[in-house]
């Protein structure tokens, strides 16, 4: 089955293009080859499902765990990986993965994947509020029930330090204080992703209006999501988790993801628990770039878990 979501209307739209499917594959495959126990790969954001569909196809695996903290991702991976008996789906925020792992005793953790940042379903879904391309609800929550503050709270009751700092630090926009002061000032005003939009442009100059306001719509996204914590906290317990020779690879998209990867990696590798094979981030194709334009900053960085020595 390919990637295609049907909805009520019939209208067929794509849920999800995976990025560096050969990548991951290639970085996966040693943990894979030639195994003799019992083995589980994790894939923490399943999405639409698209690394895992590849890596069911090339490596026999005893478990595969899928995670996702939307409901609707998981909903269409039930439907998608009906017919195999081995997946697991959970509806879960990834920072639980060491308790969801531990419901299979007697199994080694070989791999695990994160592809951080949004599926194309849920940028193209107004509801959802993740893109300022089209108008939607200001809402950007992966999960509906476990977050409670949506966007459109936090630009409501936050402070002008709060959404100058958070889009400062989140976003890495030169423009933060400005744009936070204009929001302020107009907040009673802001129900949808294009109110937003609109200020934004109003304040920045012409030139730099695209690019803040990506980083703009990133930094509330982080925020709501707690990502940062999320991916640091998730990342820590993955390597914990993860059996002598199991290999982790991480998607990036923006420069805060990858710095987190970068130095859980390299604290790791420190401390003789990992060994990192990428010494520096792969970056896609230009081929895949050129079909696939959501995969232009993903940056990729796998490492292997060592055998702990004994002091
Ligand atoms: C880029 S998509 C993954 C796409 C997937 N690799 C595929 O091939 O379709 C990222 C996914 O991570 C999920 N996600 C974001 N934060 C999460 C969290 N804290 N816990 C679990 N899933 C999360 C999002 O809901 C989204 O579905």
């Amino acid at each position: 089955m390919n990637n295609v979501l049907t909805n009520t209307s019939q209208e067929v739209n794509v849920f999800h293009v995976p990025v560096m499917v050969d990548e991951v594959i290639y970085y996966l495959s040693p943990a894979f080859n030639n195994q003799q126990e019992k083995v589980i790969f994790v894939d923490a954001t399943i999405g639409g499902g698209g690394h895992t569909e590849k890596i069911l196809q090339y490596f026999k695996i005893d478990i595969v765990v899928g995670i996702d903290w939307d409901k609707d991702a998981i909903d269409y991976c039930k439907r998608k990986f009906k017919q195999y008996k081995n997946v697991y789906l959970f509806n879960k925020n990834y920072v639980e993965i060491d308790c969801i792992i531990n419901k299979f005793a007697g199994y080694q953790v070989k791999g695990i994947l994160f592809d951080y940042g949004v599926s194309l379903y849920q940028l193209r879904t107004p509801s959802r509020g993740f893109s300022y391309q089209t108008n939607g609800i200001l809402d950007m929550r992966f999960s509906q029930t476990d977050l409670t503050k949506r966007a459109k709270e936090i630009i409501k009751e936050s402070s002008y330090e709060y959404l100058a700092r958070i889009f400062k630090v989140y976003g890495e926009e030169r423009f933060a204080r400005k744009i936070a002061l204009t929001i302020c000032k107009n907040r009673q005003k802001i129900n949808t992703t294009m109110d937003v939009v609109n200020l934004v442009k109003s304040t920045v100059p012409q030139h730099s209006r695209r690019k803040a306001l990506a980083r703009i719509f990133q930094a509330l996204r982080i925020a709501v999501n707690n990502e940062l914590y999320n991916i640091q906290t998730a990342l820590q317990k993955a390597i914990s988790i993860l059996s002598p020779t199991g290999r982790i690879v991480c998607l990036s998209y923006h420069s805060l993801e990858d710095r987190l990867v970068k130095n859980v990696f390299k604290q790791n590798a420190q401390l003789k628990t990992l060994k990192i094979i990428t010494k520096k981030p792969v970056t896609p194709l230009i081929a895949e770039i050129q079909a696939n334009p959501q995969a232009r900053s993903a940056k990729l960085r796998a490492a292997e878990k060592l055998e702990q020595i004994n002091a």
